[in-house]
């Protein structure tokens, strides 16, 4: 038989889609300040796509150009053997790169099936090395098995893995340097996100990203002088640096400062089925209601490609333009 040519999926703007974020359920085991209130009401079980639905979304997006998956959640290790989920996408013919980005709380118990189902990468958020700012931010007192988590990854044989810290002006300053020592102690990869506005309170403010400059500053002058890293992908969203003393890198995920829309190859599915083109999207495309009343493949792969055709240009969270979707980030993954 002849091999295809996948239908690249290109969007008005000639960007190229190879990349698929699936949130596998909107709960989560800690309350981050940044992304969710302290009471949430979560979804229905019946509402969240199963893992066939999954996979075979998973299935019609690789043969438009999709190779690589993330699984989100809210806290996706919170999905009931997520680890067979993992194992069924890293049996996808073209899938070549099945990620993981979690709390870690949950990891110690998890990392090495996870590992032996075929994950690939993973990728662990961690805020504070301070037990008690951790309770701060994620208003849960679980800082030592975040630890552990990471531990138990590193354990199983996960390499690299990352480390993501969202940075808030006034609030996380002191968290910088502690992190980025930690990360280089363990052999970790260190990627500082700055804040952006997809929280429940509706508590960001500009004032309250600390740019990637500033998290520069702070590093120089904590740990050694930084230069920009010599194999810096132009497309890839992190600025990747490194300590001049050799000692390793640190990235800087600058979506405000230097915001990558231009270069971003993301489509992401939410727990219930919704395409959405864009974290900041104001509107979504509904595949379960395919999935669940008999639609074929032609008719999802339509639904995926109608929305990157769609996609806009990019947030306009540096505009007064901009309008701050509904969803918060733990309905959507990140
Ligand atoms: N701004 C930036 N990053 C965020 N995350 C959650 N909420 C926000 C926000 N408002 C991050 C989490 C995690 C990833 C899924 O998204 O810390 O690393
Ligand atoms: Fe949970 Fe992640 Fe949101 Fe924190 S950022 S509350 S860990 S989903």
């Amino acid at each position: 038989m002849p091999t295809e040519i996948p239908d690249i999926l290109v969007d008005s703007f000639g960007r190229r889609h190879n990349n698929l974020r699936v949130s596998v359920t909107d709960r989560c085991n800690l309350r981050c300040v940044y992304c969710m209130p302290e009471e949430v009401t979560f979804l229905p079980r019946a509402e969240l796509l199963t893992f066939e639905e999954i996979e075979r979304v998973a299935r019609v997006a690789t043969t438009l150009g999709v190779n690589k998956v993330r699984l989100t959640g809210g806290e996706p290790l919170l999905r009931r053997d997520l680890p067979r989920l993992v194992e069924r996408l890293a049996n996808v013919p073209g899938l070549s790169d099945v990620g993981l980005t979690t709390n870690g709380i949950l990891l110690a118990r998890e990392a090495r099936r996870l590992r032996e189902a075929g994950l690939e990468r993973i990728n662990i958020s961690l805020d504070t090395m301070d037990r008690e700012k951790f309770q701060q931010i994620t208003r849960r007192d679980d800082f030592d098995r975040v630890i552990e988590g990471i531990l138990a990854a590193k354990e199983a044989g996960f390499h690299p893995i990352k480390v993501n810290a969202v940075a808030i002006r006034g609030f996380t300053e002191d968290d910088v340097v502690p992190l980025a020592r930690f990360a280089l102690e363990h052999g970790l990869e260190m990627r500082f996100i700055e804040y952006m506005p997809l929280d429940a309170g509706r508590l960001w403010e500009r004032e309250k990203v600390l740019f990637a400059a500033e998290m520069i500053e702070l590093l120089e002058k904590g740990i050694a002088p930084l230069r920009p890293a010599a194999n810096q992908d132009p497309r890839a969203p992190a600025l990747d640096y490194d300590y001049t003393d050799g000692s390793g890198s640190v990235g800087f995920i600058a979506s405000v400062s230097r915001p990558f829309c231009m270069s971003c190859n993301r489509l992401r599915l939410t727990a219930e089925g919704k395409l959405r083109n864009c974290l900041f999207s104001l509107e979504e495309t509904d595949v379960r209601g395919l999935l669940r009343e008999g639609g074929t493949d032609p008719e999802i792969a339509q639904a995926i490609r109608s929305c990157v055709a769609a996609k806009w240009e990019g947030h306009e969270i540096n505009t007064a333009r901009f309008i701050q979707p509904d969803r918060m980030m733990h309905s959507i993954g990140g």
